[in-house]
């Protein structure tokens, strides 16, 4: 493409746990008689980034290759990290319809499914694109291309019904540089300015729930391509063609930076009454610099409230689209970059010992917090206490949930609650020798509430 390189092993409970998790028992119907989760064939941990995003009620995805799920490494940063997933390339045309009204699903399925069982999302791309189009689509006349694509819109979204928050219904069909004109392509040449809006009103009438988005790149500052853009979805408001959400891909490097103007541009499309979304960012570059740039991104989009969600295009730099730019959150041995601390940072969930994933102490002992299980209605935590350099007697640790959501049950712990803090105290596990850990967990009903439980610092006793 021409590009401006743009929680277990609970032994022993107190009767104020057997109570609460009672409470549980009746409230969610999905613990199991040991009041530890048996969340089988249910959503699980959304991971660090998602979690923390889902805080700000936002999603944080990745996109992801299909034939990088068997690399364990992969998979398990994908699941510990990441709320949503995007096909990289498995759900666009010539993936799906290599041959004429012949559908192959199997590689975009493996990515839907092991996402589903992480308890992920999955955003949708793309429907309509001239790129990565099969040999079959450019030679059909008018009449024969306007019915392919319809009928490609209508079997891929039937096929992923229901499964797809959000879909790129058209991607990048403006022309680069100052002329706001519509890109050549198959679809322009031959069904003129009004294939994009037949696109979309055949979306709407196959999938009533999914969004559907414009998406596009180099339009992520206000420049004649955005306002082409612009002028595009307000037009489509106006008369009623249903469109939901734009997606900024946010492709940046030293050529295309962030622009100053970035979250006054997704202001400017979200006044106009759709949603946006940064869908396949990534900046080329490393270190501070490249932290800092992503934490305008993420800022900007937590200053827009119709910014529903973020998309790094790829887990690892390593399977980076343009790896040598070194672009993403992961380096190729999926150790955490700044960028990644920078990001969970803006997303408030590092926090000093608070949020997901983080850990705090007085030095005699620390406490670290993970999420375990999430499912529909509530999920469940852990945190892990550890004894410092010297051997423990007792300890205790403030987790602060904040209503609607109700803690309904605390295993390996003596919870004593003051509004929404409740502090945590070793019942049988407060011993502990310099250096060792225990463990004690709690369930969550949501609610409707959205924020990451505040996890405060291990004091010792
Ligand atoms: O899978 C084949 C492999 O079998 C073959 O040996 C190899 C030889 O080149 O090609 C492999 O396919 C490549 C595929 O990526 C998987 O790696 C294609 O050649 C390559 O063209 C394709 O590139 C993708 C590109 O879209 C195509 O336009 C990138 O992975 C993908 O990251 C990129 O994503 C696009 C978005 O869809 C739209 N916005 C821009 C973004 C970045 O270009």
């Amino acid at each position: 493409m021409a590009q401006n390189p743009p929680v277990g092993g609970r032994t022993r409970r107190r009767p104020q746990a057997r109570a609460r998790c009672a409470l549980s028992l009746l409230t969610a119907g999905v613990l199991a008689a040991a009041g530890v989760v048996a969340l089988a064939g249910t959503a699980q941990a959304a991971g660090a980034l998602g979690d923390a995003a889902a805080a700000k009620g936002r999603y944080f995805g990745a996109a992801v290759a299909a034939n990088h799920l068997g690399e364990a490494a992969y998979a398990s940063t994908l699941d510990a990290q990441f709320g949503s997933v995007t096909p990289e390339n498995e759900m666009k045309w010539d993936a799906v319809e290599s041959s004429r009204n012949s559908f192959s699903f199997s590689a975009a399925d493996r990515i839907v499914s092991h996402a589903q069982s992480k308890g992920m999302k999955v955003r949708g791309h793309t429907l309509v694109w001239h790129s990565q189009l099969p040999g079959w689509v450019s030679p059909l006349a008018a009449t024969d291309l306007r019915s392919a694509m319809n009928n490609h819109i209508t079997q891929v979204m039937t096929h992923y019904k229901g499964k797809i928050h959000s879909w790129d219904v058209v991607n990048e069909a403006f022309q680069d540089g100052g002329s706001g004109a519509r890109r050549s392509s198959p679809f322009q040449d031959k069904l003129g300015n009004g294939f994009i809006e037949e696109a979309f009103r055949t979306a709407r009438t196959v999938d009533a729930d999914a969004k559907l988005c414009y998406n596009d790149y180099n339009t992520d500052g206000q420049n004649a391509k955005s306002n082409a853009v612009y002028e595009m979805v307000k037009d489509f408001k106006q008369r009623g063609v249903p469109i939901d959400c734009v997606g900024f891909q946010s492709h940046f490097n030293s050529n295309s930076p962030v622009p100053s103007d970035f979250q006054a541009n997704l202001q400017r499309f979200a006044d106009l009454g759709v949603d946006v979304q940064i869908t396949e960012l990534d900046i080329e570059g490393s270190g501070s610099a490249q932290a800092a740039n992503y934490t305008k991104v993420v800022n900007a989009c937590l200053a827009v409230t119709r910014c529903t969600g973020i998309t790094v295009w790829g887990v690892t730099d390593k399977y980076s689209w343009r790896s040598g730019g070194t672009p993403l959150l992961f380096d190729g041995d999926y150790n955490k970059k700044p960028a990644y601390d920078a990001v969970l940072a803006a997303l408030g969930g590092s926090g000093g010992g608070g949020d997901d994933g983080g850990e705090g102490g007085d030095g005699a002992c620390t406490a670290t917090y993970t999420r375990t299980s999430t499912w529909n209605g509530g999920y469940n935590g852990q945190v892990t206490v550890k004894a410092g350099g010297s051997g423990i007697t007792g300890w205790a640790v403030p987790v602060t949930v904040a209503s609607p959501q109700k803690v309904s049950a605390v295993w390996n712990g003596t919870p004593t609650t003051t509004g929404d803090v409740m502090t945590v105290r070793h019942s049988w596990n407060g011993t502990l020798a310099a250096g060792a850990s225990t463990t004690f967990g709690f369930t969550v009903q949501t609610n409707g509430g959205t924020s990451a439980p505040v996890v405060g610092a291990c004091t010792a006793s």
